[in-house]
């Protein structure tokens, strides 16, 4: 999966983009990470968690543009999961519609960091998405619902540290 989204960056120019290449792809990364160890912690699948991780910015990836990232996400995600799941042959299993359903909906979701949503992995994507724009060094708004969401991640995995 990551190869294929690399493939499509490396083809990218860094021109009239909003938000630069490395800062996106890193993202990328280090939320999918995250989200595999918050997975851990809270008993639900590290692979899907970090699926709907790495996708989350894909549009930004892609286009360079942040505005409506997460509603406009679904059209590479559904590409770029048709180009893996056809080039899967027996060692990996194919991503099923179900969970395309579930990476499509978390990331539709996922700007709007104060609501609570009932699917599991859309609250996952949100808490790692919050911790990891702070381990980046963006301060978080008191108004945007990332702080609460910091510091509750930061506490049930034991970390004695609060973010002000
Ligand atoms: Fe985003």
């Amino acid at each position: 999966m990551l190869s294929i989204i690399h493939r499509r960056v490396n083809k990218l120019s860094e021109t009239n983009r909003e938000i630069p290449i490395i800062w996106s792809e890193m993202h990328m990364y280090t939320t999918l990470q995250l989200a595999k160890l918050v997975a851990l912690k809270r008993d639900l699948n590290p692979e899907l968690a970090g699926l709907v991780c790495a996708f989350h910015d894909i549009y930004t990836l892609l286009t360079g543009t942040h505005k409506d990232h997460g509603l406009l996400a679904k059209k590479y995600i559904v590409e770029i999961i048709a180009e893996y799941n056809e080039n899967t042959r027996d060692e990996l299993s194919p991503i099923t519609e179900e969970e395309q359903q579930c990476i499509i909906e978390s990331i539709k979701v996922h700007s709007d960091k104060q609501t609570e949503e009932e699917n599991a992995y859309a609250e996952l994507l949100k808490d790692v998405d919050s911790l990891d724009s702070y381990l980046a060094g963006f301060t978080p708004g008191h108004s945007s619902g990332r702080l609460p969401r910091i510091n509750n991640l930061l506490t049930s995995l034991n970390i004695d540290h609060t973010v002000e």
